[in-house]
């Protein structure tokens, strides 16, 4: 195992009725502003219940943060914290809205341009406390201090991180996931489950704990997702769905591991591109990435083979296939293509994509950091 250092100070209520405990975790005093999407939260009453619960501080509200948020829309969000002297922010919603208050927080700080925190990884030292209320179950942006964000302008879909954007609490009430679209739970469990496989499908360090739990995560998925969709108010299942993807992605299956990331990366270029949802790409990415570096992931393909899809026995090349070909149609079973022709996406597009890599410092991803911009070109002919 590589040596590590964890730390996630993020507070999480979680379960029925939580939503009121935010009433204690934010100063009476505070000059709020609340952050939502296109207007969810307001239709299923989740908005009412965090006004009713910070109730006696003063509110502002920012909507319509959209899906892959964009430094364009969130720079109006900026205007009004300087405007009306935020002191905290509280986003409501999926992974777009928590990462684009994420950027709020920081941005006030930058120096210069807020962007460049993103463009130029400029380190910011100061930021506004943040808290959540999550209502999508995918990202694990609720207990992560990563976050996402779009410049349209330029067609950029690019990632920061920093010690000071982990919320400082997060609420996960399974019931607020009750109104999810079945796009969107599909989009969840996909986009949690190749969190995990970023982080365990890579080269073994004996880390038997971190592997050991990212199986368990995985399973968790295959067994959860489907029953999620089958059964839309089904509490459990949307509990499990709702720790499973927060616990994919904060930080403690990835420590002391190697991290891939190819996918992600790939995937990105494709939603700043063509605008496919973010778990969209990663389903058609992941099985062209597992086909081309095969070799260079053979050990944990084969314990991913076996622990997780139940294929022990047979000649390795077969089940390294079996294992491919089980996660594609655990994908398409959930409704979620697996190929950019069924985007209507062909070759011609890959020079482009590849020189969008190039253009945002890809060159070198992967595990072994042995994946250029040539084996980018092959995963995505594969995934055609
Ligand atoms: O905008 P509203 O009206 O709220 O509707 C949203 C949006 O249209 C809707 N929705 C959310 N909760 C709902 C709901 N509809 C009905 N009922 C509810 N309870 O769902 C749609 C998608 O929301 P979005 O926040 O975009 O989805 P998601 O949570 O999948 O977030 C995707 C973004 O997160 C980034 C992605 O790149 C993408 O930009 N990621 C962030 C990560 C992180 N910070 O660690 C890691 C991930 O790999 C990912 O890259
Ligand atoms: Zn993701």
């Amino acid at each position: 195992m590589f040596n590590f250092t964890f730390h996630n100070p993020t507070k999480i209520f979680f379960g029925r009725g939580q939503i009121s405990a935010i009433s204690k975790e934010i100063p009476a005093d505070a000059r709020v502003l609340v952050t939502y999407g296109g207007g969810s939260v307001r239709a299923n009453g989740v908005l009412d219940q965090v006004l009713a619960a910070i109730e006696g501080r003063t509110v502002f509200e920012f909507g319509g943060i959209e899906p892959n948020p964009s430094y364009e829309t969130l720079m109006g969000a900026v205007e009004v914290i300087r405007r009306e002297s935020i002191d905290f922010l509280l986003a409501v919603g999926g992974g777009s809205v928590i990462d684009g208050s994420k950027f709020l927080a920081l941005a006030p700080f930058a120096v210069g341009d807020p962007w460049k925190i993103l463009s130029e990884r400029q380190r910011v030292d100061r930021a506004l406390p943040l808290g959540t209320v999550l209502t999508l179950p995918a990202t694990g942006s609720e207990m992560n201090s990563g976050a996402v964000i779009t410049k349209k302008s330029e067609q950029a879909k690019l990632v920061f991180s920093s010690p000071l954007t982990f919320p400082r609490f997060s609420v996960l009430d399974p019931t607020t996931t009750f109104t999810l679209p079945v796009r969107q739970v599909a989009n969840g469990v996909v986009d949690a489950f190749v969190h995990v496989v970023e982080q365990y499908l890579t080269y073994p360090v004996a880390a038997a704990v971190q592997d050991r739990y990212a199986e368990g995560l995985l399973l968790t998925l295959v067994e959860e997702g489907p029953r999620t969709l089958a059964q839309p108010e089904d509490y459990d299942a949307r509990a499990n769905l709702m720790w499973v993807a927060c616990q994919a992605l904060s930080g403690l299956i990835g420590a002391g591991v190697p991290q891939d990331w190819t996918t992600h990366m790939i995937g990105h270029e494709l939603t700043a591109r063509f605008g496919l949802d973010h778990a969209r790409t990663l389903a058609v990415v992941l099985p062209a990435t597992l086909i081309v570096r095969r070799e260079a992931k053979r050990e944990k393909l084969l314990r991913y083979a076996d622990r997780v899809w139940g294929l022990a026995s047979g000649a390795e090349e077969e089940r390294m296939d079996g294992a491919i070909a089980a996660t594609r149609r655990f994908f398409e079973s959930l409704g979620v293509p697996t190929r950019l022709s069924d985007y209507g996406i062909g070759a011609g597009s890959i020079p482009g994509l590849v020189a969008a890599l190039e253009a945002h410092g890809m060159r070198a991803l992967g595990e072994r950091r042995d994946v250029s911009l040539e084996v980018s070109r092959r995963i995505l002919e594969a995934a055609l």
